[in-house]
């Protein structure tokens, strides 16, 4: 599975990390179809998120639900399965072990929906794992659990565009999402290590999640236009 048959466009997802589903129905319906998938994460997912992602899909948009799940196999199971008869595209399972891998894949059953691997947050390093009793640097972290993942048969991972090169040469045939994503030249927000649209794609990103440089823009579908141009000429 590659990114083979997407537009530049539909490689593009949107976070919608706003504070409310007011202000993410007005986006949506400024963005409408300039980008392929819109990301709703915890923050919305606990103010009527579930609801918000059945009307995207009614309307035809395809939605990624950022849940990262992680709980013993019975309940993951479950959730997965709750989850995928939403009809929503992707869905995020933190890859920690194989028996939450596992519970997710089984609670997918043949439902279409493709399973992301969460590996290590980005706001975790050494010393944080460290605290975990993990004695290892987050990047052989996060290619061990990608490996997990895959083993597992899951369809891809969320990456950094730093880790995302050094994935792309091990795994083949594995999605790659990545956050963290700044056009040349605008404000890097929280993000510490961010990358542009161009070297995430060539670092082998399948899919870019981008927030605040299209939801904050004056104009978001000129922002997500933009985008696509750039990620159409990488
Ligand atoms: O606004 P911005 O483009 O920074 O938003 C990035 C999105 O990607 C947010 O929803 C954030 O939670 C998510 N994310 C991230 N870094 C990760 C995983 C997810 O920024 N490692």
């Amino acid at each position: 599975m590659t990114t083979e048959g997407l537009t530049p466009k539909d490689r593009i997802v949107v976070a919608l990390d706003v504070a409310d589903l007011g202000e993410a129905r007005t986006l949506v319906d400024r963005l409408g179809d300039s980008v392929g998938v819109y990301k709703i994460g915890l923050e919305l997912i606990y103010r009527g998120g579930l609801g918000f992602t059945e009307e995207l899909l009614r309307k035809g948009h395809k939605v990624l639900l950022d849940a990262k799940l992680l709980d013993i196999e019975a309940t993951v199971e479950r959730a997965t399965a709750a989850i995928a008869d939403t009809g929503a595209q992707f869905l995020t399972v933190h890859a920690t072990d194989r028996k939450t891998l596992d519970a997710a894949v089984r609670g997918r059953g043949d439902s279409a929906m493709k399973l992301l691997g969460v590996t290590v947050l980005t706001n975790l390093d050494r010393a944080d794992l460290g605290e975990q009793g993990i004695d290892m640097p987050p990047l052989a972290l996060v290619q061990e659990r990608a490996r997990l993942a895959q083993g597992a048969g899951f369809d891809g991972i969320v990456a950094s565009g730093k880790e995302a090169a050094a994935l792309h040469e091990r795994l083949r045939n594995f999605l790659i999402v990545t956050p963290g994503i700044r056009p040349a030249g605008a404000d890097p927000h929280d993000q510490a290590r961010i990358v542009t649209p161009s070297d995430a794609v060539r670092a082998g990103a399948n899919y870019l999640v981008i927030g605040r440089p299209i939801t904050r823009a004056d104009d978001p579908r000129a922002a997500a236009e933009a985008i696509a141009a750039e990620i159409a000429a990488a």
